[in-house]
C-alpha cells in the first residue's frame, strides 16, 4: 500500500522503463549478430552497426534515468513525509523525455546524430533533455523545500541528481580539438556512472534497506556518509584513468592509475554495509525476492564495477585492452551489475505497494534474478574472452582489425546465445511485475 497518493506518478515511468529495457536487450541481440556473422552489404548501408549501437546505449541511458527518476517520485514523499509538489509536473516531464526520446531514436535511423558514443543525442534534442530534467529537478527541490524533514538520504539524492544534470551539460557543446572534446566526454560518461550515479544508488539503496530491515536511520545514514566521501573523492580523482591516450600530460598515467585502483573501496563498502543491516534487521523481510535483487546489486555492483573495472584501469594493462572487447565486458557487467539490478530492486519494491498490496508471489522475480545474472555473467565472459584475444592480436602481434575479428567470432556467437537467455530471463521479470497477484504471508 502506499503512504502519499502523489507515489502514484512513479508507475507510468516504471512501466516505460520497463519496455524501453526489453527494446535495448534486443538491439543489443542485434548487435551481436553483426560481430558473429558477416552480413549482406545492402542491409549494412540502411541499418550500420554505429545506429544499432546508438540505439542500444541510448535506450539503456534513457531507461535506467526514468527509473531512476520514477524511483525518486516514489521515496521522496515517504522520506520527506509530503505530497509531491506537482504530479502534473511530474507527467509533463515524462511526457517531454519520452517523446524526445523517440524523436532522438528514430533520428538515429536516418543519420541525425552528433556521433559521439553515448552522447549521439543532436543539439536540438539536447535542449529538450534539459527542460525535462529542470521540470524534475525543480519538482523534487520543490517537494523537499516545503516538506522540510532534511535527512542525510535526501541531501545526498538531490546532490546526485542535481550533479547528474550538470554534469550533462558537459556533453551537449563541440569541440573542433578532438582531445578536448574526448576530455570533456569523460565529464558525462565517467563522472556520471562513477560519481553522479554512485551517489543516487546509495542514497537509494540505503532507504530501500532502512524500509525492508527496519534498521534505524541513524546506523545506515552514518555509513552513508563515508560512502559518499569516498565515492567522491575516489570517483572524481579516478576520472585520470581516461586521460592515459587521449593526449593529455604524462602525470594522468600515475595519477589515474592509482587513484583510479581505490574506487572498488567504496563498492566493497556498500557489500560490507549491506550484509551488516541484514544482521541488524528489526523487521521480517515481507518480499524476499526485493532482498534478493538488492543483495545481488550490491555484489554484482562489487564484481563489474570493482573487480572488472580494476582489471583494466591500470595504464600497463590499458595500454594493451584500451577500447577492445574487455571495456565492452566491463561496461555490461558494471551497467547490469549496478544500474540494472538498482532499477530492478526498486521496481520488486514499489510494484506490489502501487497495485495496493504487500506480499506477492515470490517464484517468478527469483527466476528472472538467476536467469539475467547468470545469462550476464557468461554474457560478460564471452566479451572478455574475445577482448584477450583482440588485444593479444591487435596489440601484441600487430594483427590488423578485421583479422583479429574473424578470430573473434566464435565468442560472439557465445554472445548471442547467452543474449537470448538473457532475454528470456526479462521476458520473466517484466512478466511478473506486470502480472504480480497479492499472495498469503507464511508464517
Ligand atoms: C557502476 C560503475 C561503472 C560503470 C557503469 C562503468 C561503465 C563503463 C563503460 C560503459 C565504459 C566504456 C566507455 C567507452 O569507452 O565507451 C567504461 C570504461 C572504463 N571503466 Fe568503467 N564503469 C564503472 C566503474 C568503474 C570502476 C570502479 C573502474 C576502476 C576501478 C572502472 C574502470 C574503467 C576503465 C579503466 C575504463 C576504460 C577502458 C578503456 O580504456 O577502454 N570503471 N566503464
Ligand atoms: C542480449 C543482451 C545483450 C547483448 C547481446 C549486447 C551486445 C552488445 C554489443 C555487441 C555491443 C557493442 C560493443 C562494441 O561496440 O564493440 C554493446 C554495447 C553496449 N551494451 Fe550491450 N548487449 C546486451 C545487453 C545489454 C545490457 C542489459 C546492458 C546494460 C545493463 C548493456 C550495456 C551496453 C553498454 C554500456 C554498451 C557500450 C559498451 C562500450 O562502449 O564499451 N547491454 N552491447
Ligand atoms: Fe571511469
Amino acid at each position: 500500500m502506499i503512504t502519499y497518493e502523489s507515489q502514484r506518478v512513479a508507475y507510468p515511468y516504471f512501466i516505460v522503463a520497463l519496455l524501453l529495457f526489453a527494446l535495448q536487450v534486443v538491439i543489443g541481440l542485434w548487435l551481436a549478430v553483426n560481430y558473429a556473422f558477416t552480413l549482406p552489404q545492402g542491409l549494412v548501408d540502411v541499418f550500420p552497426f554505429s545506429t544499432a549501437r546508438a540505439m542500444h546505449t541510448n535506450l539503456l541511458v534513457l531507461w535506467m534515468l526514468l527509473g531512476f527518476m520514477g524511483g525518486t517520485y516514489f521515496m521522496i514523499p515517504v522520506e520527506s513525509r509530503s505530497e509531491l509538489f506537482s504530479t502534473r509536473l511530474a507527467y509533463v516531464q515524462l511526457i517531454v523525455l519520452v517523446t524526445t526520446g523517440v524523436a532522438a531514436l528514430i533520428g538515429f535511423l536516418f543519420g541525425w546524430t552528433q556521433g559521439r558514443p553515448l552522447l549521439e543525442i543532436p543539439f536540438t534534442l539536447d535542449i529538450f533533455i534539459v527542460i525535462g530534467a529542470l521540470i524534475f529537478l525543480f519538482n523534487v527541490a520543490m517537494t523537499l523545500l516545503r516538506a522540510n524533514n532534511w535527512t542525510v538520504i535526501q541531501g545526498t539524492l538531490l546532490g546526485g541528481l542535481a550533479s547528474l544534470a550538470l554534469l550533462y551539460l558537459f556533453g551537449i557543446p563541440f569541440y573542433k580539438n578532438l582531445a578536448i572534446d574526448w576530455y570533456y566526454w569523460w565529464w558525462v560518461i565517467h563522472l556520471w556512472v562513477e560519481g553522479a550515479w554512485e551517489l543516487v544508488t546509495g542514497a537509494i539503496i540505503a532507504w530501500i534497506l532502512m524500509q525492508i530491515t527496519g534498521v534505524e536511520r541513524q546506523v545506515v545514514e552514518k555509513w552513508l556518509y563515508v560512502e559518499i566521501g569516498l565515492f567522491l573523492f575516489t570517483g572524481i580523482t579516478g576520472t585520470g584513468h581516461h586521460y592515459y591516450w587521449l593526449g593529455a600530460p604524462r602525470y594522468w598515467l600515475w595519477f589515474g592509475g592509482i587513484f583510479s585502483a581505490l574506487e572498488p573501496l567504496p563498492i566493497l563498502l556498500m557489500v560490507v554495509d549491506t550484509f551488516r543491516h541484514v544482521k541488524e534487521r528489526k523487521l521480517q523481510i515481507v518480499n524476499p525476492v526485493v532482498w534478493i535483487f538488492a543483495v545481488g546489486c550490491a555484489i554484482y555492483h562489487l564484481i563489474g564495477a570493482g573487480v572488472w573495472g580494476f582489471i583494466h584501469t591500470l595504464p600497463q594493462i590499458n595500454y594493451y585492452t584500451h577500447g577492445s572487447q574487455v571495456t565492452v565486458s566491463h561496461g555490461h557487467m558494471a551497467f547490469f551489475g549496478a544500474y540494472a539490478l538498482l532499477n530492478l530492486t526498486v521496481f520488486y519494491y514499489a510494484f506490489p505497494k502501487l497495485k495496493g498490496f504487500e506480499h506477492f508471489h515470490q517464484n517468478m522475480g527469483k527466476w528472472g534474478f538467476w536467469v539475467t545474472s547468470s545469462a550476464m555473467f557468461v554474457l560478460g565472459l564471452a566479451f572478455g574472452v574475445a577482448g584477450v584475444l583482440q588485444s593479444y592480436l591487435e596489440r601484441v602481434l600487430g594483427m590488423g582489425f578485421m583479422i583479429a575479428q574473424a578470430q573473434m567470432q566464435l565468442w560472439f556467437k557465445v554472445a548471442i546465445g547467452s543474449g537470448l537467455v538473457f532475454l528470456v530471463g526479462v521476458i520473466i521479470i517484466i512478466y511478473d511485475l506486470l502480472r504480480m497477484k497479492p499472495a498469503e504471508v507464511r508464517r
